[in-house]
């Protein structure tokens, strides 16, 4: 019987793997190739099975937004399922809407203002203990120093609680095992370790419950344990646990890869710190409030730079309920599709230069972003857009102004950076830089 996606055309793909090896090298250069020979809407073989991709903004508000039930996010996420089932991105249609509503709760305003005050606390302290003019390499260092803080933030322990170091590196398995090619839990495998991790963790949040439930905190954790929609729905036990290990996991890596692309620019463009370093210093020594961080404009425009050129979910994977049309094309139901807000947001339809950091291109004069609804959207879009979105900005503003008051940043290295895209953005060599002290 012909495939039913015989009619989509796909770049040559090597027996057994297809693509796979392509997406983990060059996932943009396979894109560009197949869109340049075959226009939107091509095929691609990745970990096992063909995925239509759809391309362009258009595309992008097709099946992010979405309201008919027409895209599955579960489906489209099911590698995740093992490790992070249960967690929103995980759920789909009414179900995921109810949680979402739950969720939204750990999320507001007022809250969000009692994790910044604990996270600058986290912070600072762990920047001033960087070293001044040696060497080290960026990246593991921002990964520890993010999972420390998320230690204060996410779950309210001392940063210096014993159990940190342990969860830690379970939460590293977990997330190691997530990106894993080998899906079964073999013996010595990834997956193996992770699943290990996944319940050591689920144990450790449980026994925290019965606490958080009775007695609050101004952490994520806590929240979530108090978590109540307008109507007073809340979470079961298994429903706090499966939630908070996915989102521990939405929160790290995308966080750590984007304050590494944003030291880069402003090591490699010292002209840009300087502009950071004058707004930092403009607001003085005042708490880094609300009305400190809306002041920090350029830092903004750093980093919506940052993520336009390096996001940490480049392609969002979908899979289709039942068959549609998109520019002509048939698609049958049960198709994985995947959504390209990353080739997107390197299009010259949208982006004067795309390829170089301009940080300006978000100006309210040329506000490029504004071209089209999905120009750009490193946060995704629609029903399962980046519910962090808020916290992610607050979390890098903060680390910015903590860091730039003490420090200047200077790469340690001679040779142009290489970056790797997948599975989670990072540079090769971890980044060498230099704080100098201001
Ligand atoms: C720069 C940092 C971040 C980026 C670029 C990012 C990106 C994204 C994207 C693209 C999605 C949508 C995926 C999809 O539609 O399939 C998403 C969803 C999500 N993100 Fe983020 N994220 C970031 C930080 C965070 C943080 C800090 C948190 C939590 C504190 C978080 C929690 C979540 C959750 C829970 C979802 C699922 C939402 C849903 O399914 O309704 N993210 N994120």
């Amino acid at each position: 019987m012909p495939s039913p996606l015989a009619h989509i055309p796909a770049l040559p793909a090597k027996p057994i793997v297809g693509h796979t090896l392509d997406v983990l090298n060059d996932s943009y250069g396979l894109h560009r190739r197949s869109a340049a020979a075959f226009g939107p809407v091509y095929k691609i073989k990745l970990l096992g099975k063909w995925r239509v991709s759809l391309g362009g903004a258009d595309a992008l508000e097709f099946i992010l937004g979405d309201t008919d039930n027409l895209f599955s996010s579960a489906g489209g996420w099911e590698m995740l399922d093992v490790l992070f089932g249960g967690g929103l991105m995980l759920r789909d249609f009414g179900d995921h809407r109810a949680h979402r509503r739950i969720m939204q709760a750990a999320f507001r305003k007022p809250v969000l203002d009692l994790y910044r005050t604990r996270m600058a606390a986290a912070l600072d302290p762990l920047i001033a203990r960087w070293p001044a003019h040696e060497p080290f390499a960026f990246f593991p260092e921002i990964k520890t120093m993010t999972l420390q803080m998320g230690a204060a933030v996410f779950m309210g322990l001392p940063v210096d609680d014993p159990r940190v170091p342990k969860l830690n590196q379970a939460f590293i398995d977990e997330v190691a095992a997530s990106m894993g090619v080998v899906r079964a839990a073999l013996p010595f495998t990834k997956i193996r370790r992770g699943v290990k991790a996944r319940a050591y963790l689920r144990d450790t949040f449980r026994a925290l419950i019965p606490e958080r439930r009775a007695a609050g905190g101004d952490d994520f954790f806590s929240q979530m344990c108090l978590a109540r929609d307008d109507d007073g729905n809340c979470w079961s036990d298994d429903e706090i646990i499966d939630h908070f290990n996915f989102l521990l996991m939405a929160a790290h890596d995308t966080t750590a890869a984007t304050l590494t692309k944003m030291i880069w620019a402003m090591a490699t463009f010292p002209e840009w710190q300087d502009r950071m370093i004058a707004e930092v210093d403009a607001l003085g020594d005042a708490p880094l409030d609300d009305a400190a961080l809306a002041a920090m404009d350029v830092t903004d425009r750093v980093l919506r730079e940052a993520l336009r050129l390096l996001p940490p979910v480049p392609f969002i994977p979908r899979r289709a309920t039942r068959d549609f049309t998109f520019n002509g094309v048939d698609v049958p139901g049960g198709t994985w599709v995947t959504a390209m807000a990353g080739m997107v947001m390197m299009s010259s339809v949208h982006w004067t230069d795309p390829d170089s950091f301009d940080p300006d291109r978000f100006s309210p004069n040329r506000a490029e972003d504004q071209s089209h609804r999905y120009a750009w959207a490193p946060f995704g879009g629609g029903a399962h857009k980046c519910i962090g979105l808020h916290f992610a900005t607050m979390q890098v503003k903060v680390f910015m102004a903590l860091l730039l008051r003490r420090f200047r940043v200077e790469l340690a290295q001679g040779t142009p950076v290489v970056w790797k895209r997948m599975p989670i953005p990072s540079p090769k060599g971890g980044l060498p830089v230099r704080l100098i002290p201001r």
